[in-house]
């Protein structure tokens, strides 16, 4: 298993390229198996993820090509039984269980398990199936669907911790070939989910209103190919933003889009950072005087949870006392135990964690749980003094492209070990 061995202590400098985003290529990879045609997908992140999503189209029968940041990916003949072992390792892959539905009228996919970050319930998913029509069991550890036709409907997909962002993706796929009109009400505003619809419009989908909660998608008889760019990955750019701050470095991230990041740059204000946006990217300077500040994750456009474990590695080092609540996944704080072996002070107190800085990190052996717990882990290597050694970073190569090629570019010292 890989490490990474971070000497800490640097500021980082210069300028980065942003990766597209993991969590819209992966919908959208999904919606290939819409049509027979080919779709060609760009700016497509080089990720494990990404080529497990390719592997888990290719068990339904899809032809799946990536050549550097291009995916090419020709569904013309699949079946609708997802590889159970693949499918259940990796959450991202429910997302095939709306475009199966909507093509074949059957989909057996394996019932996705909860994982470190939490339970993970596939309910609202399951909803939005049966409400288009769709006869859906659990059997055997799978989830089974059919229907004779899928017809639109109005459904409303609000869940006690807000809206879904893969079970509207999927609300919104099956939709897409649903006779009638379709009304998701509470539904994800995630760029992601305005990615996937414009991608599903170049495919000649007819869906308004994605960006707000309420999606309106008329069906039609069937789509065609289509070629698309993927958004950047606003989830990389502010774990970089942050990085920027902590080591007290100044860093330009070019193709960020600051209009995708706007309750992470708000924060980073507020604790004095220096943020500046033009053409060539997002500039983020980081200051010697940090104010606390507290921090509520809320589905978009509020604080994203997967930006939850790099910011509290950032206000370790502000004096004073900072909260940060988690209220989308109940057990993502795996990473606190790990920042306390570096000196962090946080105490958990049900939802929130509670920090205390500013702490003198020190390096010590650390163990990634998740992929933004890790990130997180990189974060505080960055600042900590002496090395730390991040172990298990196959979390992080699932969601970060080369990350430490890129902070390496920007002066850090990383380096990946292929054994500890
Ligand atoms: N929920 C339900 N029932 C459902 C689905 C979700 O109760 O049927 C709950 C969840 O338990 C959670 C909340 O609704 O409390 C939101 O979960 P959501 O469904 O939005 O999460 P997701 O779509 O499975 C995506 C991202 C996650 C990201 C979340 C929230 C992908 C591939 N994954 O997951 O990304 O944290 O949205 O923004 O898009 C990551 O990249 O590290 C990651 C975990």
């Amino acid at each position: 298993m890989h490490s990474f061995l971070i000497k800490g202590g640097t500021p980082l400098h210069g300028e980065v390229e942003i990766s597209g985003a993991k969590n819209a290529v992966l919908p959208i990879m999904a919606a290939a198996l819409l049509t027979r045609d080919e779709c060609v997908i760009h700016n497509a992140p080089v990720l494990s993820d990404v080529s497990f999503m390719g592997r888990v189209l290719t068990s339904l029968g899809a032809k799946v090509r990536q050549r550097g940041h291009t995916i090419t990916i020709q569904a013309d003949r699949i079946n609708g039984h997802g590889d159970y072992e693949l499918v259940r390792k990796m959450r991202g892959s429910i997302c095939i269980l709306g475009p199966l539905l909507a093509r074949l009228k059957h989909a057996e996919v394996s019932f996705p398990g909860g994982c470190v970050i939490g339970a993970r319930p596939i309910d609202l998913h399951l909803k939005a199936m049966r409400a288009l029509g769709a006869n859906v069991k659990v059997e055997a550890g799978y989830v089974v669907a059919k229907a004779r036709r899928l017809e639109g409907v109005r459904m409303f997909l609000g869940g006690k911790a807000g809206p879904t962002v893969l079970g509207t993706a999927n609300a919104m796929m099956a939709a897409t070939l649903a006779e009638g009109v379709t009304v998701i009400e509470s539904a994800a505003c995630e760029p992601e989910i305005v990615d996937l619809a414009n991608f599903l419009n170049a495919m000649g989908a007819r869906i308004e209103g994605a960006g707000s909660p309420t999606i309106t998608i008329t069906g039609v008889k069937e789509l065609h190919g289509a070629e698309h760019a993927v958004i950047p990955d606003r989830i990389e750019a502010a774990t970089l933003a942050i990085a920027a701050a902590a080591t007290r470095g100044e860093v330009t991230l070019k193709g960020a889009r600051p209009d995708h990041m706007h309750a992470v740059l708000d924060k980073l204000v507020t604790m004095g950072v220096k943020v500046d946006w033009d053409a060539n990217g997002l500039t983020v300077k980081g200051v010697r005087d940090l104010q606390p500040t507290d921090v509520t994750t809320q589905p978009y456009a509020g604080f994203p949870t997967d930006v939850q474990a790099q910011m509290t590695v950032l206000l370790t080092q502000a004096p004073g006392v900072s909260i940060v609540t988690e209220r989308i996944f109940e057990s993502r704080f795996m990473h606190i135990g790990e920042l306390l072996r570096l000196g962090a002070d946080i105490t958990l107190e049900g939802p929130s964690a509670v920090i205390k800085g500013p702490a003198r990190l020190s390096g010590a052996a650390v163990m990634a749980s998740d992929l933004r717990a890790s990130a997180a882990l990189v974060v505080a290597g960055l600042i900590a003094r002496g090395e730390t050694l991040v172990k298990r970073v196959y979390h992080l190569d699932r969601g970060y492209e080369k990350l430490e090629v890129k902070l390496r570019r920007l002066g850090a010292s990383v380096q990946r070990l292929k054994r500890s």
